[in-house]
Order: structure tokens, then C-alpha cells, then sequence
């Protein structure tokens, strides 16, 4: 396995690649692997001739106060995991070997960056856009995987690829959950072991929702209420958002019919926390 840190030689080496006719599959990540990237990484290996993942903690999607110095950073752990996963090779560049002095080119998806963790983050989707698109055009993927956790962060890319015409496939894989059913994150390190306890409380109000769907219920206000009163259980837990949104367009709805995503943010102290399920009536 390659790690490289610059581009002149990732283009070269993509080149090569390409010349020989070998498929690539590429998995952006921000480092501090888990079990959720690796899952990502295990398929991307399966499905390509060349895995590459890309570890990258990108300024451009912090918002100010946001954890973007404490983001935790392990380059040697991270490798040897991407190594044991099978991965080809590792690209993890500098701040300033992306966005070198002058930097000016930005890449915004409007509308379905309007809502949910949108509202609560400005200028984050731009700046995931941004930066996975520079990183599409350095890689030249055939397949790039994400993980659902991030819902509406897979539906934005799914629309930035389709919008500029960019040749590759998105491929978006289950969410993977700890034992109690939180879901796998990075930043669940940041959690205290109360916090911790207490942060089952987004899987368990997920499941509060499913279980009132298969009953019958279809108002978003009961369903929502019924969560929060399921989040609140936790002392520490200060709810961002709970939604139910149609799928295309991440609007809320006020009746679950069809396809419907659900989706949460919790605040437990700083560390912010999402999670969703898609469902079907
Ligand atoms: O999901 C992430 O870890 C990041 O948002 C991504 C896609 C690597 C872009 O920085």
C-alpha cells in the first residue's frame, strides 16, 4: 500500500492506473477509522482493481466554533487499518496542497442543502462538495462509497455527480452500529461515558418511529413528538432537529407515504450527533 501526500505524483500513479484499464473505487474519509469506513473500504476492494481512500480533515466543511482543531487526527493507526482492509493506496494531503494560496473555486448543490444538518451548518455542504469534487477529479473513481449515516450528505453528492455530468457511480452502504445501536462515528470519542450511555437515545427514537409506523400511524407531529419524548429520557441530550423528510427533495412532510427518511441531530455538550432510517409505506 502507497501513501502519498501530494498530488503531481497521486495524478501520475491514477494515470498509470488508467492507462492499464483498471476500475477504481475510492472512499473519502477524515480519518479515525471505524468499523463504518471500513465497511466502506471492505466493499470498495471487492468491487475495483485499485482501492483508493482519501484521509483529509477539510477546514472548508467546519463552521467557526465547530471541532475542527480537535477533530481526532491518527495517520499510522488509520493506514495499517486501510491496509488491512486491502486498500491500494492512501492519499492524505496537506491543507495547503488543496487549497493553496489563492484557492477560489467552490462547489455549491442548492436546495437539498437547505434543511436538516444545512440549516444547522451553514456552509458545511459547500464545503463537502468542494473538496469531494476536487478530490473526484484527482482520484477519477468508477465508484465512490458513502455511508447512509450521512443521508443527506450521500443525496447531495448523488446530485453534485449527476449535475456536473461526472463520470463515476455513488454507492451508499448501511449505517454501522455499535451493539446498543449507536451509530458508528468519530466523533463518539469526543463522548464522556455518561454521554455515551445517554446517545442510545437517537437508534431508540428511530425505532419508537418505525414501531409507530408499522402500527399505522402516519402524522410526522405524533411520530416527532413521540421521539423527542424518547430523546429526552437523556439528561445531557439537547435535540438539533428531528425530521421527516421526503427523499427527492428533503422536504419535511406532514404524512408518511411512500419513501420518507427520518432523521435526527442531537447535541450531547459540543458533540454533535446524527442518525437516520428510510422507511416505507
Ligand atoms: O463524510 C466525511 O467524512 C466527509 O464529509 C467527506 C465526505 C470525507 C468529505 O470531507
Amino acid at each position: 500500500m502507497q501513501l502519498v501526500t501530494d498530488i503531481p505524483s497521486l495524478k501520475g500513479i491514477i494515470e498509470e492506473k488508467k492507462q492499464k484499464g483498471l476500475s477504481i473505487g475510492f472512499v473519502p474519509t477524515m480519518g479515525f477509522l471505524h468499523e463504518g469506513h471500513l465497511s466502506l473500504m471492505r466493499k470498495a476492494r471487492e468491487e475495483n482493481d485499485f482501492m483508493v481512500i482519501s484521509i483529509f480533515v477539510n477546514p472548508l466543511q467546519f463552521g467557526e466554533g465547530e471541532d475542527y482543531e480537535e477533530y481526532p487526527r491518527d495517520l499510522e493507526r488509520d493506514t495499517a487499518l486501510a491496509e488491512s482492509t486491502g486498500c491500494d493506496l492512501v492519499f492524505s494531503p496537506s491543507v495547503s496542497e488543496m487549497y493553496p494560496p489563492g484557492y477560489a473555486t467552490f462547489v455549491q448543490v442548492e436546495k437539498l442543502t437547505e434543511g436538516l444538518c444545512g440549516a444547522s451548518r451553514p456552509g458545511h455542504f459547500l464545503g463537502v462538495t468542494t473538496v469531494v469534487a476536487k478530490l473526484f477529479n484527482l482520484v477519477r473513481p468508477d465508484r465512490a462509497y458513502f455511508g447512509q449515516k450521512d443521508a443527506q450528505q450521500a443525496l447531495v453528492l448523488i446530485k453534485m455527480v449527476e449535475d456536473l455530468n461526472m463520470n463515476l457511480e455513488i454507492i451508499v452502504l448501511p449505517t454501522v452500529r455499535e451493539p446498543d445501536g449507536l451509530a458508528m462515528s468519530s466523533r463518539n470519542k469526543y463522548l464522556t461515558s455518561e454521554q455515551r450511555k445517554e446517545a442510545v437515545v437517537l437508534y431508540k427514537s428511530l425505532k419508537v418511529a418505525e414501531a409507530l409506523i408499522r402500527k399505522g400511524e402516519r402524522e410526522a407531529e405524533i411520530i416527532k413528538e413521540n421521539m423527542f419524548k424518547t430523546i429526552s429520557e437523556a439528561k445531557q441530550a439537547q435535540v438539533d432537529y428531528i425530521e421527516i423528510v421526503d427523499t427527492k427533495q428533503l422536504s419535511p412532510v406532514s404524512r408518511v407515504k411512500g419513501r420518507c427518511l427520518i432523521a435526527v441531530a442531537v447535541k450531547f455538550g459540543q458533540t454533535r450527533l446524527i442518525d437516520n432510517v428510510l422507511v416505507e409505506v
